[in-house]
């Protein structure tokens, strides 16, 4: 394969119009969502892949029905909990990003746990978005900035700004894949994917596998990034 994506960043959409569409309830299809995670993070190390992000759910998602906000809640512990001992065999480092506050305690102490016990490894980078918000976050980074005494307006530089996100810490996604038809980013990483490839596919969640992840793959191999800049090969 030629050019390997460094980051790649996943809209995880369709696990409710997969159950649908088998006939089962929502949940179901959260939950083989939540299994596909694996799946595409071994695919991503085989391929040379270094950061993998799930947008797994976003600040609107709140306003969900109560049901399935708990349900989608106590499946992202417990997948937390499963996974715990294969993110440390794997030496992978685990990171959440969002407004992680406002999420139930035993979630967010269980996110802790796994981001203290893997935050000395760097062969692999697994990042879940939860209660993720591009526009809560820039809020975010406002309020912080503005308590900070030594920064200064005049001299204020993106390198500066982007230290205040989230993602301090993550390059900047290479390729947006999302699944389940939509053509949006639903306040995903808005900052962040300035010149991101993004790609599309109609498969649900749920469905998207190994050939599918290789295709996007493949695809971003040919996309042309010239980040405003042009062409090495002059025509005059
Ligand atoms: C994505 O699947 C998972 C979350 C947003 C939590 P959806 O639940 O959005 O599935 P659809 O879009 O209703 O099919
Ligand atoms: C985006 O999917 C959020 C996640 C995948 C977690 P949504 O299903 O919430 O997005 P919209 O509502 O279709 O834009
Ligand atoms: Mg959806």
């Amino acid at each position: 394969m030629s050019r390997i994506p460094a980051h790649v960043a996943f809209i995880m959409d369709g696990n409710g119009r997969w159950a649908q569409a088998h006939g089962l309830p929502r949940h179901d299809g959260h939950r083989r969502g939540a299994s596909v995670i694996k799946k595409i993070l071994r695919i991503a190390e085989k391929n040379g892949i270094k950061y993998a992000t799930f947008f797994a759910f976003s600040s609107e998602n709140f306003l969900r029905p109560e049901s399935e906000v708990k349900f989608l809640m106590d499946l992202f512990e417990k997948f937390l909990q499963k996974y715990r001992k294969t993110l440390c065999e794997k030496e992978i480092r685990f990171r959440a990003i969002g407004n992680l506050s406002q999420l139930p305690i035993s979630l967010q102490l269980a996110i802790e746990k796994l981001t203290q016990s893997t935050a000395h490894f760097d062969r692999f980078h697994l990042t879940i978005a939860l209660n993720y918000g591009a526009r809560s976050e820039v809020i975010e980074a406002m309020r912080n900035l503005l308590k900070n005494k030594d920064a200064n307006a005049e001299n204020l530089t993106w390198e500066d700004f982007e230290q205040y996100l989230y993602t301090k810490d993550l390059p900047d996604p290479d390729l947006i894949i999302r699944t389940s038809g939509e053509q949006r980013l639903s306040n995903f990483l808005l900052l962040q994917s300035a010149y991101a490839e993004l790609y599309f596919t109609k498969t649900h969640w749920p469905d998207f596998n190994e050939e599918e992840f290789l295709l996007a793959i493949e695809d971003y191999g040919t996309r042309e990034r010239r980040m405003g800049k042009i062409n090495d090969k002059p025509n005059d």
